[in-house]
């Protein structure tokens, strides 16, 4: 995303945990758009304080920042029952109460700001209750997708101009599942990432990504029958 943001010709800011990593990403960046700035922050966002720091610390830096992405996510979950709780609260944590840290650090300075663009990464898999090591991750990628809704409805109802983005990927190969079998309609991160972009920049309120088929999956999930969904 950092890299076709540049290309757009965004200053980026951005953080994550592992520094060297970002540093690479902000050397190459700048390579190929020196007419862009980019900044890079070290964060942890299960250190939610940290996340309020940084964050005012880019607003204050950038002067303003157009837009958040609300990205970190884990993907390890495990079935329900079967000992596991350590695994599923960390994700629970990760997935929802950090982006939930995010939003709140997000929307205080869009409201500051009056303005902004707010932009959540769901999952697909917050459609419908999902079977196995698919159940805390997707309740919890269902959480975000409620609380960017009932965001966008207090823009609504109190007319600021802050826009909120939800976004559904379907199965992109990328870290979180590079040990994964092959999976459904999976595409490589390159054609995934395009996807995302152009639908944060279409600036639509919801959108499943690539649009096909994970839009016609996406009512399927919603009205199948969940024996059915659950394979
Ligand atoms: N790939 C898919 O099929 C798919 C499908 C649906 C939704 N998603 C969602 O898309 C988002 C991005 O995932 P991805 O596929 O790009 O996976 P990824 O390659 O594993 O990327 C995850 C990103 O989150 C950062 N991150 C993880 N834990 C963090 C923490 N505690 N603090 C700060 N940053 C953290 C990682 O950077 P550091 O490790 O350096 O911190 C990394 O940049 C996630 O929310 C994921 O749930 C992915």
């Amino acid at each position: 995303m950092a890299r076709l943001f540049a290309k757009l010709g965004y200053n980026l800011a951005i953080c994550a945990r592992r520094g060297e990593r970002l540093e690479q990403l902000k050397v190459d960046l700048l390579q190929s758009y020196p007419n862009i700035r980019v900044e890079y922050k070290i964060l942890d966002v299960s250190d939610y304080e940290s996340i309020f720091k940084v964050f005012d610390e880019f607003a204050a830096d950038f002067g303003h920042l157009d837009r958040i992405v609300v990205n970190a996510g884990v993907g390890d979950s495990r079935r329900i029952g079967k000992g596991r709780f350590k695994i599923n609260r960390r994700t629970a944590e990760i997935n929802f109460i950090s982006a939930l840290a995010q939003c709140e650090a997000a929307m205080k300075i869009f409201r500051e700001q009056n303005a902004g663009h707010l932009v959540v990464i769901s999952s697909m898999s917050a459609m419908r209750g999902l079977p196995g090591h698919m159940t805390t991750y997707g309740a919890a990628k269902a959480g975000i997708a409620h609380l960017a809704e009932g965001i966008r409805a207090d823009m609504l109802l109190t007319k600021l101009p802050i826009k909120v983005t939800t976004i559904y990927p379907g199965y992109i190969r990328t870290e979180i599942n590079k040990d994964a079998k092959p999976l459904p309609f999976e595409v490589d991160a390159d054609t995934g990432t395009k996807a995302i972009v152009a639908a944060i920049e279409s600036g639509a309120e919801e959108a499943c990504v690539p649009s096909l088929p994970w839009s016609i999956v996406g009512q399927a999930m919603k009205h199948l029958p969940l024996q059915i969904v659950s394979k």
